[in-house]
């Protein structure tokens, strides 16, 4: 199947238009599909009307789905959906994580030993303004580095703990099972990687969650990884969405950082997440 696609804002995230992904899609169309996300890393889906276990189809066709530590934001329906949500069930409890609050820029799970390649975000239910979401291309701004900054990340390993992320997350949401502190010690990655099918290079960062440069001390670490983000941050490399319900976003994390903007705690806001 012919498939179209429109790229975003000029930058390097892509629309797929025409597809209905509640219905089974032809092997030669998941295989455009694949080809198409190692080249862009992030790849939008507009006007989408998904059962949770169509979504959980749909992305598994990128990898066998995984269940994150965070066990409680799970849906009861399918248990590979992560709530994302500030809504209440009846009793008060937060139904899923992460809350109304800003997230800083991060890359899911990185504070893991083999973080998942990717995820897709479905948008169920939105607040009228803010909770907005951006990407930043990692592979483009690795081409864009200054080559005085690229000797100096090149080789080098970045140390990633789950401790600083959770310290910048709301109530809640810092509070964590033994499991999951069992699962979460600090863990070194790569500040500079290469993808495995289309060789490109790029930056592997998450600011919410690095706490230093292996070899390096406290100081040159903060200060080299504080001026790497500074660049790779930058409006050029960031595409920012516009939520609409039935909006899937699917990104790759090893090429791409993503932020929120925080919203109203009084309004309502859904979203369901694969990983
Ligand atoms: C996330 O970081 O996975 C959630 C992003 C969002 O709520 O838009």
């Amino acid at each position: 199947m012919f498939l179209e696609t429109r790229l975003l804002d000029d930058g390097f995230a892509r629309e797929v238009l025409g597809l209905r992904l509640w219905e089974p899609l032809d092997d030669s169309t998941v295989d455009h599909l694949r080809d198409l996300w190692a080249h862009h890393s992030v790849l939008v889906f507009r006007r989408q009307v998904l059962s949770e276990r169509e979504l959980a189809d749909f992305s598994a066709l990128f990898g066998p789905l995984e269940r994150v530590v965070r066990t409680e934001w799970a849906s009861h329906v399918v248990p590979e959906i992560g709530l994302i949500s500030n809504l209440k069930d009846g009793q008060g409890n937060p139904i899923g994580g992460l809350g109304d609050g800003e997230l800083q820029w991060h890359s899911d799970q990185s504070y893991m030993m083999n973080p998942a390649t990717g995820a897709a975000l479905y948008a169920v239910e939105l607040p009228p303004e803010g909770g907005t979401t951006s990407w930043v291309d990692l592979a483009g701004a690795y081409v864009g580095l200054p080559d005085r900054l690229k000797r100096l990340v090149e080789g080098r390993l970045g140390v990633f703990s789950y401790v600083k992320r959770l310290a910048g997350y709301q109530g809640v949401d810092r509070v964590i099972s033994s499991e999951a502190k069992r699962k979460t010690p600090p863990v070194l990655h790569p500040l500079v990687h290469t993808h495995p099918a289309t060789g490109r290079k790029a930056l592997y960062l998450d600011s919410t969650t690095t706490v230093g440069i292996e070899g390096m001390d406290d100081a040159s670490g903060s200060a080299l990884l504080d001026e790497i983000y500074s660049f790779a941050t930058r409006p050029e490399f960031v595409y920012r969405h516009d939520w609409q319900v039935g909006d899937v976003v699917m990104w790759d994390n090893g090429l791409t950082m993503h932020r929120r903007e925080p919203f109203d705690p009084a309004a309502r806001r859904l979203m369901k997440r694969t990983t």
